[in-house]
């Protein structure tokens, strides 16, 4: 079967996925390209979702071989935003009509910190309705694994969507990935939890991983669409210098094409769901996430997080924008948007339309 042939099959299977995620030659990658964004043109429409990256601790009770801020990276400063200056941030977004914020941290699930996060969603509505905005901003959070009661928690305190990333479906890869108490197990029972409580679910993965194949890869797009799940973000592995994996020998070509061709994919298998074109894309090329966008991607995470912060929330080398305002980066936006012909979703929640239709057949 020839390319065009696949990208015109209702349903792909194991093979098609993982020939088109092969794909090497410009012309075609450029047909999946099209094709996607096409789906989602279709589907989602034009609109871009913006939702506000406030990066809010890096304290963290984990240590992910891959990541930054792992709690053996003894060279990290941990901070921990106060209360104000979150709000800061948040009255900075409700000002710039962003609509949704996303809280995102290392992880920790300590009582005292569970008890600062509600209270933080809790602010953050109170604080954020208004005309434009009568039920306050959307919340997204991105704070980890934690108990049933936990998640359930942050939902009735009014945060209505969770990311938690798989990382790989390769459970072998996982292991190899993470200390060994962090069980794959786990998050998927933390995935189902989140579920079950009414959150919209995101997951993802990382892309080019040392020992991960095509297949893998594959594998993870199907356990989205298995899982259900209404939103993904995945991007590249870049790795981190303080980490054990700062010499994984990885070629950062193919895994930012790789990261654009997963996307394009993910468009054609969930054609309704909210896909995240993440700061990892940027970080491999300077126009990154707008080409994310470009290959079937609806969303997009500017950070909020003040720049005395940034520089200790380093998952992996070279992060980009770290010592620009949130005001630059915001401009920029939206101008390479306007570039592309897309629009920004203004004091939107931009929530999946996948979840809505879902609900809707239920
Ligand atoms: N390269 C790419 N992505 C990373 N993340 C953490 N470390 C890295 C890295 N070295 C991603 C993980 C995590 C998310 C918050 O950041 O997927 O879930």
């Amino acid at each position: 079967m020839n390319i065009i042939q696949i990208l015109n099959k209702d349903n792909l299977d194991f093979k098609d996925i993982c020939t088109l995620l092969s794909l090497s030659n410009t012309s075609d990658i450029e047909l999946l390209r099209q094709k996607a964004e096409n789906v989602l043109l279709d589907y989602v429409g034009n609109n871009v979702s913006i939702r506000g990256l406030i990066e809010f601790s890096n304290y963290c009770v984990c240590d992910c071989l891959y990541c930054g801020i792992r709690k053996s990276n003894l060279n990290v400063t941990r901070f921990r935003l106060s209360e104000e200056e979150v709000l800061s941030c948040v009255d900075w977004a409700i000002e710039k009509n962003i609509g949704s914020v996303v809280l995102q941290s290392g992880e920790c699930r300590d009582k005292e910190t569970i008890r600062y996060i509600t209270q933080l969603i809790k602010l953050i509505k109170k604080r954020s309705i208004s005309t434009a905005l009568p039920n306050g901003l959307g919340i997204t959070l991105s704070v980890g694994e934690q108990t049933f009661d936990t998640y359930k928690s942050f939902f009735d305190a009014g945060a209505h969507r969770y990311l938690l990333r798989i990382e790989t479906t390769n459970q072998k890869l996982f292991s190899e990935i993470h200390p060994n108490y962090q069980l794959f197990s786990k998050r998927l029972e933390c995935l189902e939890s989140i579920k079950k409580i009414g959150f919209q679910l995101g997951t993802g993965v990382m892309i080019g991983l040392p020992n991960q194949t095509i297949e893998d890869l594959a594998n993870d797009l199907l356990f989205f669409k298995e899982l259900d799940v209404d939103m993904v973000g995945m991007g590249p592995f870049i790795p981190h210098n303080q980490t054990p994996f700062a010499k994984a020998d990885i070629d950062k070509k193919t895994n930012f094409l790789l990261g654009l061709k997963m996307i394009s994919v993910l468009r054609l298998l969930m054609k309704d769901i909210n896909i995240a074109s993440t700061t990892a894309l940027e970080t491999l090329s300077p126009k990154g996430r707008i080409l994310g966008l470009m290959h079937g991607a609806n969303v997009i995470m500017p950070q909020l997080t003040p720049v005395d912060y940034k520089n200790k929330y380093i998952l992996y080398d070279d992060k980009p924008d770290i010592d620009e305002q949130k005001e630059s980066i915001f401009g920029k936006l939206k101008i390479n948007l306007n570039n592309i012909n897309r629009n920004i979703s203004f004091n939107q929640w931009g929530d999946s339309l996948h979840f809505k239709n879902k609900n809707r057949k239920q």
